[in-house]
């Protein structure tokens, strides 16, 4: 069958886990960047996501057994323990012990012998960085004061699997037509947009329907990097939106949406025009999802004077590929 985009997977930091789906001690498959992996939290509390296949026969260390059947790979310390012959890899990939060997093989004595991922763990998120050549990241992720700290609401999540590439689903910001017949807005939304570096922005002024009249409101759109979303509604309904899309294989993505408000008087506001706002976004992805899952990538497309800013959307974007040339767009 023939591919439906020609994009290879764009580096980045991505959203690998909640901090919650992972306790000290717990180790975890996961498949992401076209891999299978192992993301696992040391006893000092660390998360590390390696792959997943043992060097030595092969094991899958997130496939625990014994007193860890169903769960991952013991942790002893800040190793993880593969569960076919008890050899020790660190968060780094290095192999820590093999505790029947007489002499560590030379090959593996204190060397990197699995690949690893740079993580941080900000925003209530597991954040890994991809990169296909294993570079360092090139940026860091964005720390929001939304989803650190208590006064605003436990984050509500929700999360898809979606037959597409993560590029199809950007390009939403800059095509703000599809609106009109997609998500059925009764107005084209009009936003600027700009691109810097790592970094879009987009803002659309909007006057929001109360029940006391027309407010001014505003919907704050950004992204830094392929993986990292974030959306502010400011005016009736202060919401903060993480959008989060991370590359399952070449195919496929995982995508995270997580909102959250501020507390009123220490409460979390649920219902009414909060939960409308919440409602109304989930329901706009849901309306996306059959049109990314079933459309190819157009690399000349034809567009017309309506529509957005396309061309500079992708050249932005192509800056996060190394083996692809956005000329071909
Ligand atoms: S396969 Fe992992 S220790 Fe042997
Ligand atoms: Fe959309």
């Amino acid at each position: 069958m023939e591919r439906r985009y020609p994009m290879p997977m764009p580096f980045g930091w991505y959203a690998v886990a909640y901090s919650d789906e992972l306790e000290i001690g717990d180790a975890i498959p996961v498949t992401y960047f076209g891999k299978d992996l192992v993301l696992f939290r040391t006893e000092s509390g660390k998360s590390c996501l390696l792959d997943a296949y043992c060097p030595h026969l092969g094991a899958h260390l997130g496939y625990g057994i014994h007193e860890n059947a169903g769960r991952g790979g013991r942790i002893q310390g800040e190793s993880i323990v593969c569960p076919f012959h008890a050899w020790k890899f660190n968060g780094e990939g290095i192999c820590t012990d093999i505790p029947y060997a007489k002499n560590m093989p030379p090959k593996v004595k204190g060397k990197k012998c699995l690949p690893s991922y740079p993580i941080t763990e900000t925003n209530q998120v597991i954040w890994a960085w991809y990169h296909p050549d294993e570079c360092d990241p090139l940026w860091e992720v964005e720390q929001h004061e939304e989803a650190n700290s208590t006064e605003w609401a436990p984050l509500q999540r929700y999360e898809w699997e979606i037959a597409t590439h993560s590029q199809e689903m950007a390009e939403n910001a800059a095509d703000p037509a599809h609106f009109l017949y997609v998500h059925r807005t009764s107005s084209m939304p009009e936003w600027d947009i700009e691109y810097e570096e790592f970094r879009s922005r987009g803002v659309q002024k909007a006057r929001m329907p109360t029940p006391r009249g027309e407010v001014d409101g505003a919907i704050i759109n950004a992204s830094v990097g392929p993986g990292q979303g974030f959306t502010k509604f400011v005016g009736i309904a202060e919401t903060f939106l993480m959008g989060m899309t991370t590359p399952i294989d070449e195919d496929r993505v995982k995508c995270r949406f997580a909102f959250t408000q501020p507390k009123v008087d220490g409460e979390v506001v649920t219902g009414g025009v909060n939960g409308a706002i919440i409602k109304n976004i989930v329901g706009q992805l849901e309306e996306d999802k059959p049109i990314w899952e079933n459309k190819i990538y157009r690399p000349l497309p034809v567009l017309c004077d309506g529509d957005g800013p396309i061309a500079k959307f992708r050249k932005w974007y192509s800056q996060f590929y190394v083996d692809w040339d956005s000329s071909q767009m």
